[in-house]
């Protein structure tokens, strides 16, 4: 097994597919035989219950890792998926930043749950929240790269300089190692104007950062959760199962030093 690659999937901005990303990314990195771990970093839990897993009935989760009660290779379960782990959460996450106010070191709580387990795996996948809460900079000092998605939509630009400025501080302070992986566009819609826009100003902005493959706009994506399925087990010929194949595809040919 090579160096284990650590991808934090974030933007504070909600509902751009990150948790879409990180599940049909991670589901098809196993089906392309790599062993990996998706870390759900959300207490809303969609990762989770994306997975199959019911959410609510879980005694140890990420929380418990969090306040350090609970050693992640404790929580972590199986999926339907051969070759994909889960480390699962749910609403008792959202506590935990408030727990561990004046805690010694609380950045770096994930990064240390994880060195022990991390070369088990070829990719550990964060699914991070929609904010840049303590949560989500745990997980970007946890991790080598910072996968960012985005919705191409009017105001998907509306953040990315808050995000940008955030990584850039993670990487000045806590975790200097870390870079950006690359920005994919979810949600695409051919038949419009404003996606391809949207697209080309990214482009000119973020240029070689930019994943070629384009996660179009697929009812079968938005379906698939709701059955406890990653894309590739729910309709594995589907548009949205083709284009996340292709992402795992640039994503393994990526090498970082
Ligand atoms: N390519 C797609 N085609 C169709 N629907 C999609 C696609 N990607 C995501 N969705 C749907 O859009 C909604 C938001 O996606 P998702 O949950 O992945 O975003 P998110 O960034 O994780 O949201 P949050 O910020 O709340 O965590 C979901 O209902 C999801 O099923
Ligand atoms: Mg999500």
């Amino acid at each position: 097994m090579g160096k284990v690659r650590v991808i934090a999937v974030a933007n504070q901005k909600g509902g751009v597919g990150k948790t879409t990303t990180a599940i049909n990314l991670s589901a098809c990195l196993a089906e392309a035989g790599k062993k990996v771990l998706i870390i759900d970093a959300d207490p809303q839990g969609n990762t989770t219950s994306g997975l199959g897993l019911e959410k609510n009935q879980i005694d140890k989760t990420v929380y418990e890792v969090m306040l350090e009660e609970s050693k992640i290779e404790d929580i972590i379960q199986k999926t339907c998926v051969e070759k994909l782990y889960v480390a699962p959460s749910n609403i008792n996450l959202s506590g935990a930043e408030i727990e561990l106010i004046g805690r010694e070191k609380r950045e770096h709580i994930l990064s240390n749950a994880i060195k022990k387990i991390k070369n088990k795996y070829d990719f550990i996948i964060i699914d991070c929240p929609p904010s840049l809460n303590l949560i989500t900079i745990n997980s970007l000092t946890a991790a080598n790269t910072v996968l960012v998605p985005i919705q191409c939509e009017y105001f998907a630009l509306e953040g990315l300089e808050q995000l940008l400025h955030t990584i850039g501080l993670v990487k000045k302070i806590l975790n200097p190692s870390l870079e950006i992986e690359g920005v994919v566009f979810t949600m695409y819609d051919a038949r419009t104007n404003l996606s391809m826009e949207v697209v080309e100003e990214v482009k000119k902005d973020l240029g070689e950062n930019v994943y070629k493959t384009i996660i179009p706009r697929n009812v079968r994506l938005g379906e698939a959760p709701s059955h406890g399925l990653p894309i590739i087990l729910y309709d594995g010929r589907s548009k949205g199962a083709e284009s996340y194949r292709l992402l795992a595809e640039e994503v393994i040919q990526k090498e970082w030093s």
